[in-house]
């Protein structure tokens, strides 16, 4: 039998009805809210595609039930982040550095440093590249990637 779910999702409070409270907090966001930014890749927290912020942590929304998440803690997700008109910091520095090739890696890049970022106001490169070694790009635009994280930790 369905029940309701409670969430606060890029601000807003919302409520979806579900089956099993062990659902991926991503089929929800995907699913029931219609939000795309997260992607769905590997379902196995290896990948990073499905990274959302909750209480401006970055999670692997792929790997986290519904049951671990009350409407207390702010999920936020890349259309929460920022919006064409008003981008993120840091999604101005990837569309300034061209940092796209394909795109299915790009929403779980800019929410992982995102988060990094909001916690290492000046980092090095290196300290970059640690924050995103567990987020993979099959297009291998790290290069720019990275650029793009340094760019926007002199924009924000
Ligand atoms: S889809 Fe969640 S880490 Fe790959
Ligand atoms: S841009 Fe294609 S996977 Fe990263």
């Amino acid at each position: 039998m369905a029940v309701s779910k409670r969430l606060n999702v890029n601000g807003k409070r919302v409520t979806i009805q579900i089956d099993d409270p062990e659902m991926p907090l991503l089929y929800a966001l995907r699913d029931d809210l219609e939000l795309k930014g997260p992607r769905f890749g590997c379902g196995l927290a290896q990948c990073g595609s499905c990274t959302v912020h909750v209480d401006g942590k970055a999670v692997r929304s792929c790997v986290t039930p519904l049951s671990q998440i009350t409407d207390k803690q702010r999920v936020v997700t890349l259309e929460g982040l920022g919006t064409a008109s008003k981008p993120h910091p840091v999604q101005r520095a990837f569309i300034e550095e061209q940092a796209v090739q394909c795109g299915y890696c790009i929403n779980g890049m800019i929410m992982e440093s995102a988060a990094f970022l909001a916690k290492n106001k000046n980092p090095s490169e290196t300290q970059i590249k640690e924050a995103l070694a567990k987020n993979l790009c099959r297009c291998g635009t790290h290069a720019r990637i990275v650029r793009a994280v340094k760019r926007a930790s002199t924009n924000a």
